[in-house]
């Protein structure tokens, strides 16, 4: 380190201390601050809480400190509400003033500075890029136009899995399987191209710049910069290879990916309107001047971030639930053979007319919900929050996973019970209609994705079950459901290996 960064540390640490004492003087007096605990200047209560600021350790500040908490992770603000009121306060009936999301160094990279949409704050620019995707992404018309390639991948996992004999024996990791068939039906929406097999290099490369830029996102290793201002020039090396592995990524979608659907749409002369696909539409938007090619670049990047890993994650929660829980198997497999026959395979129309399958997704997505509090939202400006002051650019969380797992709302939530779906909360919808139950959230910001993962979700599902009895590996009851909690996600943390019995026979 030389002398002049030292020297510039020190004054940044004498004017944190000011700024800290300054802000600890407005808690007292301006300010009327969400409870929380003491914070000490400069880290505020980062020390005491730590970095693991995962749904369930969330869940036990809540009940220590209430149903809207404050903590000072350094510099920031961080807001925690865990009621179905204070939920519906900051979507819905403040949507606007909390639809902001927080950026930090390491997601400015990611985002171009908010160039895309889910990271954007709430404003023209969000308006645009959602008005825009709505068309190729999140229409009834795009999952008919998709349907038979979601049912055309579940086949092949299917076909593929019944041609591999370890599959009945010592089982398989089914996952690695249904990440490739999550990738086809967004890369087959989006640029109508799949990848054949788990091998094929450009899937593997496309695959691990995805993992890199998810774990460089989340990780904790960056948090310091993130809180302290005065110490991001410390991070230096680590937001070099944030730009190098965006740079690669971007590229990537770019030279083979967009630059090849111009490519064939320019042979193709722009006939065909009906076999479009979703990135003709987001060029259509470029050609008018409306977005320019880094917007289109990180509508690509949003896709992959948001759309594949969620819904796989989805997947293999259900499947983990369905293993250990081998009667709701048995009923969802004579549910399928009763209202459609037996043999007569899923499709996505079917997904909406089998009750018990709906009721076994939207509790797959309440125990185990894949994005537990939510994307972190944001007020621009200064809010109020149920009689408390929000200080401007605070980062607002709303503990999802507790409003859905909290036995003051919930008949033994801790039970995975698909039943509860069709009888006590027969009228708890995904789409947000009850603010106990917000998988997808609800508002402004909520996931436009539901209506494509609901029916992928379902038809995954269903498919497996109709074709699969599918069991723990030799030697194990259960599959083990420890999770992987992150700052973003939860996921499971043993991608288990799977038995799935000879095809039935019809
Ligand atoms: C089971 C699968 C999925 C789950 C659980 C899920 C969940 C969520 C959640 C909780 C949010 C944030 C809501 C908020 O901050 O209030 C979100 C945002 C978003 N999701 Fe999903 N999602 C899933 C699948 C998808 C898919 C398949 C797509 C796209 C094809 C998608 C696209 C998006 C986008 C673009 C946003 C940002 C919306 C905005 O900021 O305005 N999601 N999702």
């Amino acid at each position: 380190m030389d002398l002049l960064l030292v020297e510039k540390t020190l004054l940044g640490l004498f004017f944190a201390i000011i700024i800290a004492t300054i802000f600890s003087k407005l808690r007292g007096k301006k300010f009327k601050l969400p409870p929380g605990p003491i914070p000490v200047p400069i880290f505020g209560n980062w020390l005491q809480v730590g970095d693991d600021l995962n749904h369930r350790n969330l869940t036990d500040y809540a009940k220590k400190f209430g149903e809207i908490f404050l903590l000072r992770m350094g510099q920031r603000n961080l807001v925690v509400v865990s009621s179905p009121d204070h939920a519906k306060d900051v979507l819905h009936t403040q949507g606007v003033e909390f639809g902001s999301r927080t950026r930090n160094v390491v997601f400015d990279i990611f985002t171009g500075k908010g160039q895309d949409m889910v990271f954007t704050i709430y404003g023209e620019h969000w308006r645009k890029m959602r008005r825009i995707m709505t068309v190729p992404f999140f229409t009834n018309k795009v999952v008919q136009r998709n349907r038979s390639g979601w049912e055309a991948e579940a086949e092949a996992v299917v076909e593929d899995v019944k041609k591999n004999p370890e599959a009945s024996r010592n089982g398989i990791v089914l996952r690695r399987r249904l990440q490739l068939m999550m990738y086809n039906n967004m890369y087959r929406m989006m640029f109508d191209r799949r990848f054949e097999s788990e091998e094929d290099a450009l899937y593997l490369k496309l695959r691990a710049l995805n993992a890199e830029r998810s774990r460089l996102s989340q990780s904790f290793e960056y948090n310091y910069g993130d809180f302290i201002p005065i110490l991001r020039p410390f991070l230096k090396g680590y937001l070099k290879v944030c730009k190098e592995v965006k740079e690669k990524r971007l590229q990537l979608f770019k030279e083979y990916f967009v630059d090849e659907r111009k490519k064939l749409a320019s042979t193709k002369g722009g006939e065909n309107d009906g076999l479009k696909c979703a990135i003709d539409h987001v060029l259509e938007a470029q050609e008018k001047g409306e977005i320019n090619e880094d917007n289109v670049l990180y509508i690509v990047e949003n896709i992959n971030v948001a759309a594949i890993e969620t819904t796989l994650w989805s997947i293999e929660w259900g499947i983990a639930e369905l293993i250990n829980h081998p009667e709701i198997q048995q009923k969802l497999r004579t549910e399928m053979d009763t209202i459609l026959g037996p043999g007569v395979q899923i499709t996505e129309p079917d997904t909406t007319k089998l009750p018990y399958l709906q009721a076994v997704i939207k509790e797959t997505l309440r125990l185990r919900m894949a994005i537990p509090l939510l994307v972190p939202h944001m007020n621009l400006h200064d809010a109020k929050l149920h009689g408390y002051d929000i200080p401007a650019e605070s980062k607002i969380l709303v503990n999802a996973w507790w409003l859905a797992n909290n036995p003051a709302h919930w008949k033994k939530p801790e039970e995975f019970r698909p039943e509860r779906f069709l009888e006590e909360e027969a009228n708890v919808e995904t789409s947000g209609n009850d603010f106990r139950y917000l998988p997808f959230g609800a508002g402004r910001r909520s996931c436009p994705g539901i209506i494509l993962a609901m029916p992928i979700i379902g038809i995954t599902l269903g498919r497996l079950v109709q074709n699969f009895e599918m069991l723990p590996p030799p030697g194990q009851d259960k599959i083990d459901t420890t999770e992987k909690a992150g700052q973003f996600s939860l996921q499971i943390l043993k991608h288990s290996t799977v038995v799935l019995k000879p095809p039935r026979s019809f």
